[in-house]
């Protein structure tokens, strides 16, 4: 039997556990899926916008996987930091499979960043997705006015929760308390920056497509600001393209464009919220009043002939009272294991940890802690076959080391209270129960207290 540890029960943990338990090159694989939360999933659970609920019910076709006779999901097992030390874990599996993401936001590294009022979209994300490291009161949407820097997915995502009404997200699972803040959303006007042009958005065309679908909002784009992208010229080949425009930035310049011709873009007649969709506009800082964010200077951009931009000299303020950084998550070190911190990463060869630049037989990595925060939810299953098929490389030396015969006793006896399987399914009846009696679906527990009690009961 080969025991192997998988840490993370996000996209890559999932796919990395199926994965093992699918082949046949090494019979009886058996996994523990570790994971720090008392819920699996991962970002499909608490990134994956509420709104998108065809994405979210993957969590049915994750569930099967966990639900697998040879995979054991043990929840609230922290590894490394104040939980359990990778050294300690290595000794209980024949093999670790590190699969924990990228759980912070990117710096601007601009001055003001810090202010009150300006947060990153990884805090907002967590906040309407109910995430228990998340403070409940994390916003009180009462800005008019709202700044979001980035255009790519997560920033779409950030600026159409705040454009759609409480009443569109009700059907959803975003928490009560959350759904009550955006019923009294203050919110006008949300402008989305990107750096640079159009072509060069980061935001794929259904989820661009999406924001003018929108029931009570419009999209305004600005035609001269889009034609400085040397991309938007009906049918006219980039003169300083590097390389040959994607399918992707073709399609997204054509949603533009159109937007663009009709003036703005509406669906319904009386839109209460406006979505600017801004590009060139590199910020510079965050502006303060009274000790709190009061908007953002960018230093307008332009084409430098080479496929990157350069500063106009000139600047443009646009106020704001909330500001969102949708500029990138990035992988955090777990202490006890090697990391690159210019990536963000940790070093691998095939998904082999590197130590010292040479390969660890025994501890692998997969998903956006191997590659970086980029990647839909499906980039993963690829990840992770090319990681396990190293493990399985690596099986025969692997095999004959010493293992813990009870991972869990092992776990308990460090002090762990591990949220099995039927623990998290109390968990979801749970929410099922209070969303009945709101008269909701399913409605997320949102702090930590709470779903340790629902997971163990009030003996926690
Ligand atoms: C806001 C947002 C929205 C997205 N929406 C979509 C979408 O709509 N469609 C799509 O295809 N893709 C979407 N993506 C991308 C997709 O979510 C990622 O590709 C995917 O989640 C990455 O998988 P992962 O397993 O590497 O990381 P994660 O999903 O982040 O999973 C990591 C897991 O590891 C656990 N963990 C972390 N540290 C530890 C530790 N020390 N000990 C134990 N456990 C730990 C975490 O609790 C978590 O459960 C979105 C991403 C973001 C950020
Ligand atoms: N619906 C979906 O499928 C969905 C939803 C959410 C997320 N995701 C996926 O999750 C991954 C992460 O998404 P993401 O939006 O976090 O990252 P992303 O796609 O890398 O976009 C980051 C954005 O931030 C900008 N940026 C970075 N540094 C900046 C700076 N210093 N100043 C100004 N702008 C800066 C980038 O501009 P530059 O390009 O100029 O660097 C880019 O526009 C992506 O693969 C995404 O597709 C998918």
């Amino acid at each position: 039997m080969l025991r192997v540890a998988v840490v993370g029960s996000g996209p890559s943990g999932v796919y990395t556990a199926q994965s093992l338990v699918a082949q046949t090159r090494v019979p009886d694989v058996r996994v523990d899926v570790l994971d720090r939360l008392p819920c699996p999933y991962g970002l499909v659970r608490y990134g994956v916008a509420p709104d998108h609920e065809k994405i979210k019910s993957l969590q049915n076709s994750l569930r099967t996987v966990l639900e697998h006779e040879r995979i054991t999901f043990l929840g609230n097992v922290q590894v490394g930091g104040d939980g359990l030390p990778p050294e300690r874990l290595r000794e209980l599996y024949h093999a670790v499979v590190y699969c924990v993401g990228a759980a912070t936001d990117r710096s601007l590294g601009v001055p003001g960043e810090d202010l009150p009022g300006s947060h990153s979209a990884t805090e907002f994300v967590s906040w309407y997705s109910a995430h228990p490291d998340a403070a409940a009161n994390g916003f009180a949407l009462q800005a008019r006015s709202v700044v979001v820097i980035g255009v790519g997915n997560v920033a779409v995502d950030v600026a159409r929760i705040l454009a759609r009404s409480a009443e569109e997200l009700r059907p959803t699972d975003v928490p009560h308390p959350a759904l009550g803040v955006l019923a009294g959303s203050q919110v006008h006007e949300v402008h989305m920056a990107g750096r640079r042009g159009p072509s060069q958005a980061r935001f794929t065309t259904k989820e661009l497509r999406e924001l003018g679908t929108l029931p009570g909002a419009r999209v305004v784009v600005e035609e001269a600001e889009l034609a400085r992208d040397p991309a938007y010229a009906p049918g006219a080949a980039p003169p300083d393209a590097p390389a040959p425009l994607s399918a992707v930035a073709r399609r997204n310049v054509e949603v533009l464009r159109g937007w663009a011709e009709a003036g703005t873009h509406a669906t319904g007649p009386d839109p209460m919220r406006t979505i600017h969709l801004r590009f060139f506009l590199r910020p510079v800082e965050l502006l303060e009043r009274d000790g709190r964010v009061a908007g953002v200077r960018f230093a307008h951009t332009a084409p430098d002939g080479s496929g990157g931009i350069q500063d106009t000299g000139a600047y443009e303020d646009i106020d704001a009272q909330l500001v969102l950084r949708a500029v990138g998550y990035r992988g955090l070190p777990l202490p006890g294991l090697p990391f690159d911190p210019a990536r963000g990463t940790v070093p691998h060869l095939a998904g082999r940890v590197l130590r010292d630049g040479v390969p660890a037989p025994g501890e692998y990595v997969a998903g956006w802690i191997k590659r970086g925060p980029t990647g839909v939810i499906g980039s993963n299953r690829s990840c992770a076959k090319e990681t396990v098929a190293s493990l399985l490389d690596d099986a025969p030396q692997l095999s004959g080391r010493p293992t813990a015969p009870d991972p869990l006793a092992a776990l308990r006896a460090w002090g762990l209270r591990p949220v099995q399987w039927d623990g998290w399914q109390s968990i979801e009846r749970a929410e099922a129960e209070w969303g009945r009696s709101l008269g909701r679906g399913p409605v997320k527990i949102p702090d930590w207290a709470g779903l340790l009690e629902a997971a163990h009961g009030s003996a926690h």
